[in-house]
C-alpha cells in the first residue's frame, strides 16, 4: 500500500526530462529545486553552499562529470607516523566515517615503536579479455590465432608504443576455450605491464585495436568457412579482478612487546587477535566485516589519492573470494614467541594519468607522499588497511568496538543537533568515561540549553 502510494507521488512528481545535458548548471538546479523541492529556496540554497567561489576550480569539478549541479564534500584528513620500510610516512584520507583516521593514526604510533610496517610488491600483472562467439572447427581457431599473434601486437603499436618506452606493453596474449561454459564462447585472454598508471584506458584502447585486427583477418583466413570467418566480437575490456597484482604489508614484534594497556596480558590479547583473525578465515559472515573494516583505510587513501574504489573493491573482493569462499584478507601468527600479522591484496593502482594531475587535492596528497610510483602507493595502501584491520581487532578483542567509535560519533550527534562550540566541550567532558548513548546526548543537550 505504501509502496503504491509512493510510486503515484513520485509518478506525479517526476516528470521526463529531455534534453536535460544541455541545460545551464542554473538551469538544472532550478529544474531539481522545482521537480523535487516544490521551489523552496532553502533546497537551492544548499546546493549553490558546495559552490566554490574560486570559479576555475569550481569548473574543473564540473567538468569532472556530466550533469554536475554541486559538490559532495568528504573530510581529507591525515594519519601521520607510519614507518614503511623504514621511511616515515603521513598518510592522506578521505573519507566520511568517524574513527578510521583516529584508528589508522594510534596503529601507526603503535607500529612505530615496534619496527614499523615491512611491504613488499608481489606482482603487477593487469587482465583484460576479448569475448568473442565463434562457431566452428576450434583447431582451425587456434591455427588462424598462432598466425594473427604477431599481427595483432604489432597492429597495437601506436598504443603500446609509449607504455613500452615506460618499461611496460602487452605481456601475453592467450586464445582460451570456453565453450564448456557457454556455447561457441572463446576470449583472447590478455594480459599488460602499466607501470604507474591504472592502465584502463591503456588495457581497453589495446583490447579494442586486437579485436578489430582479429576480426578483420578472420575475414582473410582462407582455412575459415563462411560461418567460421564471420566471428562475432561481443566485447572488449579489461577485468578488475587482479589477482597478479599483488601487494602483501606485515608488522612483527615479540609477543611480550604487545599491550598490556587494555586490561589484558600481551599473551593473552596475541592469541585472542589471532583468533580473530581465524574466525575471518573460516566465516563469510565474519569475514565480510572484517575486510570491510580493511577497506575503510584501503579506500580512504584509493580516493584521497584520485584513484578508482570501485574497481579496488570489485577486485579485491573476488581475490578474498579465490579459494570458493569469502575470507579474510589478513593473516596472523604466534611462532617462538613472535607475533606476526600480514596483508595480502590486489591493488591495481595509478600514480599518473586520471585524477592524479587533475584535481588540487590529489595532486597535494600524491605530493605529501613524495610522488610515488604505483607500486610504491600499492605499499602504502596496503599498510592503511592492515593498520585500520589491527585497530580494529585491537578493540574488538579488548574494550570493543562502541567505545572509541561512539566518542568520534558524539561529535557527529552534537553538530546535527547544532551544538555550540561551548556546548560541546560541556557534553563531552559529561560522558567522558561514559557509554555514549544517542538519547542520552539527545537528553544533555537538551538539558543544557533548558538551563
Ligand atoms: C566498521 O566500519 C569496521 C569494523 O566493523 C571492522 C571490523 O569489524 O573488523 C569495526
Amino acid at each position: 500500500m505504501l509502496y503504491l502510494f509512493t510510486y503515484f507521488i513520485l509518478q506525479k512528481m517526476i516528470k521526463p526530462v529531455k534534453g536535460f545535458s544541455k541545460l545551464t548548471k542554473e538551469e538544472k538546479v532550478s529544474w531539481v529545486v522545482s521537480s523535487f523541492f516544490n521551489d523552496n529556496p532553502k533546497a537551492e540554497s544548499i546546493i549553490k553552499r558546495y559552490w566554490n567561489d574560486d570559479h576555475e576550480l569550481q569548473q574543473l569539478h564540473d567538468e569532472f562529470i556530466e550533469n554536475t549541479i554541486s559538490n559532495y564534500y568528504l573530510p581529507f584528513g591525515i594519519a601521520p607516523n607510519f614507518l614503511i620500510n623504514g621511511k616515515l610516512f603521513a598518510i592522506p584520507m578521505a573519507i566520511e566515517e568517524s574513527s578510521v583516521v583516529a584508528a589508522a593514526s594510534k596503529a601507526a604510533k603503535f607500529w612505530l615503536d615496534r619496527g614499523g610496517f615491512k611491504t613488499e610488491v608481489l606482482s603487477t600483472t593487469k587482465i583484460g579479455q576479448v569475448h568473442f562467439m565463434y562457431n566452428g572447427d576450434k583447431s582451425k581457431l587456434e591455427s588462424f590465432f598462432s598466425e594473427v599473434k604477431a599481427k595483432l601486437i604489432s597492429d597495437a603499436k601506436p598504443i603500446t608504443k609509449n607504455m613500452e618506452k615506460r618499461g611496460g606493453g602487452i605481456i601475453a596474449i592467450e586464445l582460451v576455450n570456453k565453450t564448456a561454459a557457454l556455447d561457441n564462447y572463446y576470449q583472447l585472454h590478455c594480459s599488460f605491464e602499466t607501470m604507474d598508471a591504472m592502465g584502463a584506458n591503456f588495457i581497453n584502447s589495446c583490447l579494442e585495436q586486437f579485436a578489430k585486427t582479429f576480426k578483420g583477418e578472420a575475414k582473410k583466413f582462407n582455412a575459415f568457412s563462411e560461418t567460421e570467418k564471420d566471428i562475432e566480437i561481443v566485447m572488449s575490456i579489461l577485468s578488475n579482478y587482479v589477482p597478479d597484482c599483488i601487494v602483501r604489508a606485515s608488522v612483527s614484534c615479540p609477543v611480550s612487546e604487545l599491550n598490556e594497556d587494555e586490561g589484558v596480558s600481551p599473551n593473552e590479547f596475541a592469541k585472542k587477535f589471532v583468533r580473530a583473525v581465524q574466525i575471518a578465515q573460516v566465516e563469510p559472515y565474519r569475514a565480510v566485516t572484517h575486510n570491510k573494516g580493511i577497506m575503510n583505510g584501503v579506500d580512504a587513501v584509493v580516493l584521497a589519492t584520485g584513484n578508482d574504489f570501485r574497481a579496488v573493491e570489485a577486485g579485491v573482493h573476488a581475490y578474498a573470494s579465490r579459494n570458493g569462499s569469502y575470507s579474510s584478507l589478513t593473516y596472523a601468527t604466534i611462532e617462538n614467541g613472535i607475533f606476526k600479522f600480514w596483508i595480502e591484496l590486489p591493488l591495481a593502482l595509478g600514480t599518473v594519468g586520471g585524477l592524479t594531475n587533475l584535481h588540487p587535492l590529489v595532486k597535494l596528497a600524491l605530493e605529501m607522499l613524495e610522488k610515488p610510483s604505483a607500486k610504491e602507493l600499492m605499499q602504502i595502501i596496503a599498510v592503511a588497511g592492515l593498520a585500520q584491520n589491527f585497530g580494529a581487532l585491537r578493540s574488538l578483542t579488548t574494550t570493543g568496538i562502541q567505545k572509541g567509535h561512539m566518542k568520534m560519533h558524539l561529535m557527529n550527534i552534537l553538530n546535527q543537533m547544532g551544538a555550540s562550540a561551548d556546548e560541546k566541550k560541556q557534553i563531552a567532558a559529561y560522558f567522558e568515561g561514559k557509554t555514549i548513548v544517542h538519547n542520552d546526548v539527545v537528553a544533555k543537550f537538551n538539558e543544557l540549553r533548558a538551563l
